[in-house]
C-alpha cells in the first residue's frame, strides 16, 4: 500500500502529515476508514447529465454511461433525485462489467421532493435499487438539506445505519456537511460513522472553506471534491508547464493535485476523450513540488468555479 504525506495550507502555516491506513491511497483506489476501497476517481452523473422531470430513458446518458464503463471507469456516482438509476442499469448490463468491478455511489437528495419516491434515505434506496437492478450500493450519503442537524438528523441517520446494517449500502456517508452536523454523528452513539463527506472543493476553493476538509481528514472521513476542474488566468503558465512536463493535460493535472491533497475527485465527461482523461488520473505522480506550487499560486487569489 502506497502511503503518502498529505498537505493541507492554510495562510502562511502548513502542515504536512502522512495518513496511515485510513484515508490511504492504494494503487488506484483510497481506503475508506471502514477497511472498504473505493475508486480514486468518481464518474458523476448530476449536472451535465441531469434528467429530472423528464419520465423516458435517457438513451443518450446510457450511451456515455457504456462508453465511460467500457473506457475503465469504476465509479459512478449519481443520485436518486436525477431519476437515472435505470439509465445506469441498463448500462451496466450493456457493457458487460461484472457489477462487483463497478463501485455505485448514491444519495439521497430530499429537497427534489417531487422527484423523489420516499421520504426517508431506507426507503428511497431500496426503491432505487431496484431501478438500478442491484442488490447493492456501495456508498450511500445522506445529503445535507436532509437534516438542517438536531434531532431530524439522527432520525435520517438511523435510516442509513439500517441501510448498512442490511447489507443495502456498503458504507455510508454525508454530503456538503459543515463540521457542526458532523461532529453530531461523529460524537453520537451511532454504531456507523460516516466515512465520507462529498464537498465542492477545488485549487481556488480550498483556502475559502478553511477547516472542513482538514477536520475530515483528521477524523478519518475522506473528502469527495466536486467542481475540481475549473481554469483561472492565475493558474494557466503554472498548469500548461505541468501538463507538459507530465504528458498530460491541465484538467487532468487538477484532478491528480486533488487526488495527491487526500481527497476523492468527482467529475464527469460526455466526450469519450475526457473520460480516458478521467481514467488515467491514477496512473502518475505529480511530485511533491509541483503538488505545492498548484497550491502556493491558487492561493494568492480568491476565485468561484
Ligand atoms: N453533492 C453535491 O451537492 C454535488 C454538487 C455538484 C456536483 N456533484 C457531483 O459532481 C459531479 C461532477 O460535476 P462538476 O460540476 O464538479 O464537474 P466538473 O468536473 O467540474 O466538470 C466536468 C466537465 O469538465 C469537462 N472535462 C472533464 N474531464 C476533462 C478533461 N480531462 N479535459 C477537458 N475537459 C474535461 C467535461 O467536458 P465534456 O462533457 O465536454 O467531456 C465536463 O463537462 C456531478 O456529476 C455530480 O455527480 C455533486
Amino acid at each position: 500500500m502506497t502511503q503518502f504525506p498529505v498537505s493541507f495550507g492554510y495562510c502562511d502555516q502548513q502542515y504536512t502529515k502522512t495518513i496511515y491506513n485510513i484515508m490511504s491511497l492504494s494503487a488506484s483506489k483510497f481506503i475508506l476508514s471502514n477497511g472498504n476501497a473505493i475508486p480514486a476517481v468518481a464518474f458523476g452523473i448530476s449536472a451535465k447529465h441531469f434528467k429530472h422531470g423528464h419520465g423516458e430513458l435517457d438513451k443518450q446518458l446510457i450511451g456515455t454511461l457504456e462508453l465511460a464503463l467500457k473506457g475503465g471507469v469504476t465509479h459512478i456516482e449519481g443520485a436518486g433525485s436525477y431519476e437515472t438509476n435505470e439509465e445506469v442499469g441498463i448500462a451496466l448490463k450493456n457493457s458487460m462489467v461484472k457489477r462487483n468491478e463497478v463501485f455505485i455511489t448514491a444519495e439521497y437528495l430530499p429537497n427534489e421532493e417531487k422527484h423523489l419516491k420516499h421520504h426517508n434515505p431506507y426507503e428511497e434506496l431500496k426503491s432505487d435499487l431496484k431501478d438500478l437492478g442491484s442488490s447493492y450500493v456501495d456508498l450511500y450519503l445522506l445529503h445535507q438539506e436532509v437534516s438542517k442537524g438536531g434531532p431530524g438528523l439522527m432520525k435520517q441517520w438511523s435510516h442509513m445505519e439500517r441501510l448498512k446494517e442490511e447489507g443495502l449500502a456498503h458504507s455510508i456517508g454525508v454530503s456538503n456537511f459543515g463540521v457542526e452536523d458532523l461532529n453530531q454523528l461523529l460524537n453520537s452513539k451511532t454504531k456507523w460513522k460516516p466515512v465520507v463527506n462529498q464537498i465542492e472543493f477545488n485549487h481556488y476553493l480550498h483556502d475559502d472553506t478553511p477547516g472542513i476538509a482538514e477536520f475530515c481528514q483528521d477524523q478519518g472521513v475522506l473528502v469527495e471534491a466536486y467542481a475540481v476542474v475549473c481554469h483561472n488566468k492565475s493558474l494557466h503558465y503554472v498548469l500548461t508547464k505541468l501538463a507538459d512536463k507530465y504528458d498530460k493535460n491541465s484538467d487532468q493535472i487538477l484532478l491528480r493535485w486533488v487526488i495527491q491533497k487526500g481527497l476523492l475527485p468527482i467529475t464527469t465527461a460526455s466526450k469519450e476523450e475526457h473520460m480516458e482523461d478521467i481514467v488515467n488520473v491514477v496512473n502518475f505522480d505529480l511530485e511533491e513540488g509541483d503538488v505545492e506550487e498548484i497550491t502556493r499560486v491558487a492561493r494568492k487569489k480568491n476565485h468561484f468555479k
